[in-house]
């Protein structure tokens, strides 16, 4: 079965989007240090094109994470792969995510990171299918918003493939 990727958000809109974030960013944490944390391997694209983008002094650490598998899928918990390297008590975390689907996730992630006692905890999110959403989580800056198919690119994969395209394009099998 031929694999097929038609554009939906082509490099110079998704450039630009994450520019134009870069730059709210950089104003809403005026005077203060930003933290990325990475969620691996989907955010690790979106991360670096945003942290070039960041006026303000940027620091980064990455985590990856993996669902318990599908029966306990709904209960949220997921399991962490790779942990942060480094505590961040005090911090104005900022977690980087490729998309928010069913927000499964990131609401337990989010949680876990609360009781960590950073100094700010926000989201920020390539890519949202809010149509989606079983669990709600709160988004502080989203890409984009875009409609219930599976995407590829920009991080994003379809069996571990396609993460390298540097636009969003949905798939589609022939
Ligand atoms: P959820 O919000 O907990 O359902 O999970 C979000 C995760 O599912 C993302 O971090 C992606 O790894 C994966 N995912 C969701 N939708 C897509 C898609 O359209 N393409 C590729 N991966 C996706
Ligand atoms: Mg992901």
């Amino acid at each position: 079965m031929a694999e097929k990727v038609n554009v939906l958000l082509s490099e110079e809109e998704v450039d630009a989007k994450i520019k134009a974030i870069g730059e709210q960013i950089s104003k809403d944490y005026a005077g203060k240090q930003v933290h990325l944390v990475c969620v691996l391997k989907g955010g690790s694209f979106f991360m670096c094109e945003l942290a070039k983008r960041i006026t303000v002094p940027v620091s980064l650490d990455f985590m990856s994470v993996s669902s318990y598998g599908s029966e306990t899928k709904s209960s949220g918990v997921v399991k962490i792969v790779k942990d942060l390297d480094e505590p961040i008590k005090g911090k104005n975390v900022l977690v980087v995510e490729d998309i928010v689907d069913s927000g499964r996730t990131l609401s337990y992630l989010m949680e876990m990171l609360k009781d960590r006692g950073p100094e700010s905890l926000r989201l920020c999110t390539l890519l949202d299918k809010p149509e989606r959403r079983v669990v709600d989580v709160h988004v502080d800056y989203t890409g984009f918003q875009i409609p219930d198919e599976f995407v590829v690119g920009y991080g994003l994969d379809y069996d571990q493939r396609y993460r390298n395209l540097p636009y969003i394009g949905v798939i589609s099998f022939e």
